[in-house]
């Protein structure tokens, strides 16, 4: 990998970087297709990265479909797919991680935790070793963006960390690698998770407050069967601390189980303000 970015750079050609665990679908396509319209070359990686994964998650189930992600790639003009062995990542005797404070532990970090410690590990690993001029990751993981954008400032990498718009389904899903754990039911349902955040953000457009609107968004995700939250609010949007008015940049994000599958979203709380 390194010798194909060394090789490109002395030609003074940009590399633009997508950071995935493969089961590629629509959102990445968008990411590709953004990074091919600045770059002069595209790298692709696909890693599921065992040690952002809890001992009781979805490490092995998580989908795998190398050949069709290979195809979308090729068919994206995806100059170089990397697609490393956890060996390669993490050899016998690793040691090293990074761990991004305070903002690793709110959140998703709270219920999952180590889990910003492997993303960040593993995209500094990545960036070290791709050195691309840019990277290209997408806002529905928002507060892994936040955290990796952090990590590159506070560690003065050259990289730009560009944040792409969350491709949603027509009911307005996010796209997911992990929505195809839904059943057919469950799907149905999986989208009142967008609507009920949506409707929040509408809610405090108008001047509701905020903790009414989120505890109106917690009752009709939870008029879902089999549906739990892990945690719903408003924050800001580069501190991720939560907040009880709206501001400028804020968001709204929620982590919600629909039967055995977690699914995650935000809404930028500022946009719905601005209408
Ligand atoms: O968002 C993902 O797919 C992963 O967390 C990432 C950024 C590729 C790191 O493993």
């Amino acid at each position: 990998m390194s010798r194909w970015s060394n090789s490109w750079k002395k030609k003074n050609q940009t590399i633009g970087f997508v950071p995935t665990m493969g089961a590629l679908h629509a959102g990445h396509a968008s990411l590709i297709r953004r990074a091919r319209k600045d770059n002069d070359k595209v790298v692709v990686s696909i890693f599921v990265n065992p040690a952002q994964f809890g001992p009781h998650e979805d490490f092995s189930r998580y989908p795998r479909p190398f050949d069709k992600d290979r195809a979308l790639c090729a068919a994206l003009g995806v100059d170089l797919l990397y697609h490393p062995t956890p060996e390669g990542i993490y050899p016998p005797g690793y040691r090293s991680f990074v761990n991004v404070e305070e903002l690793s532990e709110l959140w998703c970090g709270h219920f999952r935790p180590g889990h910003f410690r492997g993303v960040a590990t593993v995209v500094l690993k990545l960036l070290q070793t791709i050195s691309p001029e840019r990277a290209y990751l997408g806002e529905k993981d928002y507060q892994q963006l936040t955290i990796i954008k952090k990590m590159v400032r506070d560690l003065n990498l050259p990289q730009r960390i560009i944040g792409c718009p969350t491709l949603r389904e027509k009911d307005g899903l996010a796209m997911s690698s992990r929505n195809q754990y839904l059943s057919v039911s469950e799907r149905r349902d999986a989208a009142t998770l967008y609507r009920s955040l949506w409707e929040a953000s509408e809610q405090i457009r108008k001047g509701s407050a905020i903790s009414l609107a989120l505890k109106d968004a917690r009752k009709k995700i939870l008029s879902v069967s089999n549906s739990r939250i892990d945690y719903i609010a408003a924050v800001d949007g580069l501190s991720l601390e939560e907040i009880k008015h709206p501001r400028l940049g804020a968001r709204l994000l929620a982590a919600v189980w629909i039967g055995k599958t977690r699914l995650i979203d935000n809404i930028k709380l500022s946009r719905s303000l601005r209408k």
